[in-house]
């Protein structure tokens, strides 16, 4: 009976050292796996850190490209305005004696007759009703100058902020239109068509989309002008079809061939003379629409022209 529970014990004692040791084991393994587990954590962070460094650099030089064509739209209305100051200026030195005039009659210094007859021959050099037309319009004037500076310097700011990462419930036309209107005097080159349907609200980042427009939009502007022996055609659709949010952008430009075709999303891939294109513009739009879970499709002929097409799922929360 002794013998019979020595042996128990035994086993009992070599099963429970047995079991600490694969406790202990399974103790160590975990450990590892949590610190590997935090090791790729950080390594993801950091990943991700460096992708949205890319996309702000990427960006930048798309500033670059973009910053000739914004001096001349703004240089413009700039330039009216600042001559509209200038017959402004004029103005107020009529008004200026009207006002000393006036304030010369309600002190007593001068007589109702004195002012009535120095009235009239400011009138007879300045018809008081043709100053209130100029004013009336280069005020105007001035203000839509101004406020066409504004718009354009608010949607360069908009795009060159860098983009959060952050996703909202929004309507990707508002990137498709943003886009269209930063680049609306580049693109005037060419013949730009728009049809952009109703889209339904998706889960996705509006800045980003805006870049992926841009990057699209200014390479069939840059194709159009290799193609310069026709005039350039840029069709831009948004539309919702079977569940996708399809955003298309078809130009008539001088078309990729097989090899260009194949390589178009590999970094730094170009074409272009240098100082143009850093090769980076479609690497970077791959990688922002697959950040929305979208897909590209690329058609494309030589001399005949280009289109691409981005489909997005619907995300709702
Ligand atoms: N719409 C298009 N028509 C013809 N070729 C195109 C078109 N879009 C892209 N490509 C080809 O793909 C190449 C890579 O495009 P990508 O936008 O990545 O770089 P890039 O335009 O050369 O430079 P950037 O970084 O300034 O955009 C281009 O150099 C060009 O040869
Ligand atoms: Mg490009």
């Amino acid at each position: 009976m002794t013998d019979h529970n020595d042996e128990y014990q035994q086993a009992y004692l070599r099963e429970r050292a047995a079991r600490m040791e694969a406790e202990q084991l399974l103790e160590d393994k975990s450990r590892v796996l949590y610190a590997l587990n935090q090791e790729l954590v950080k390594n993801v962070a950091d990943l991700e850190h460096q992708q949205q460094l890319f996309i702000q650099a990427e960006k930048m030089a798309t500033l670059g490209t973009l910053s000739a064509g914004i001096a001349h739209e703004i240089n413009n209305p700039l330039a009216y305005a600042m001559s509209n100051i200038e017959c402004l200026k004029g103005t107020r030195l009529v008004i200026d004696k009207l006002l000393l005039l006036n304030e010369q009659f309600m002190t007593g210094s001068i007589t109702a007759n004195e002012l009535k007859h120095e009235v009239q021959s400011l009138q007879a050099l300045h018809s008081f009703a043709q100053l209130r037309v100029d004013i009336q319009e280069l005020t105007d004037d001035s203000h839509e100058g101004l406020r066409r500076i504004n718009s354009i310097v608010r949607n360069l700011l908009n795009f060159a902020r860098p983009s959060n990462n952050e996703k909202q419930l929004a309507d990707m036309t508002d990137s498709v239109k943003n886009a269209l209107k930063l680049l609306k005097n580049q693109l005037s080159s060419c013949q730009v068509t728009t049809d952009l349907n109703a889209l339904p609200l998706t889960w996705c980042n509006l800045a980003t989309i805006n870049q992926v427009m841009v990057n699209l939009l200014i390479n069939a502007k840059q194709a159009c002008d290799v193609a310069s022996n026709k005039e350039g055609h840029i069709q831009v659709y948004t539309g919702f079809v079977d569940d996708k949010i399809t955003l298309t952008v078809t130009d008539n430009g001088c078309g990729m061939n097989e090899d260009t075709k194949a390589q178009v999303f590999n970094p730094f891939f170009t074409t272009k003379p240098v100082g143009t294109g850093t090769g980076m513009g479609m690497s970077l739009v791959y990688s922002m629409v697959t950040d929305h879970q979208g897909v590209i499709e690329i058609r494309s002929e030589e001399n005949q022209g280009t289109q691409v097409c981005c489909y997005f799922p619907v995300i709702s929360n």
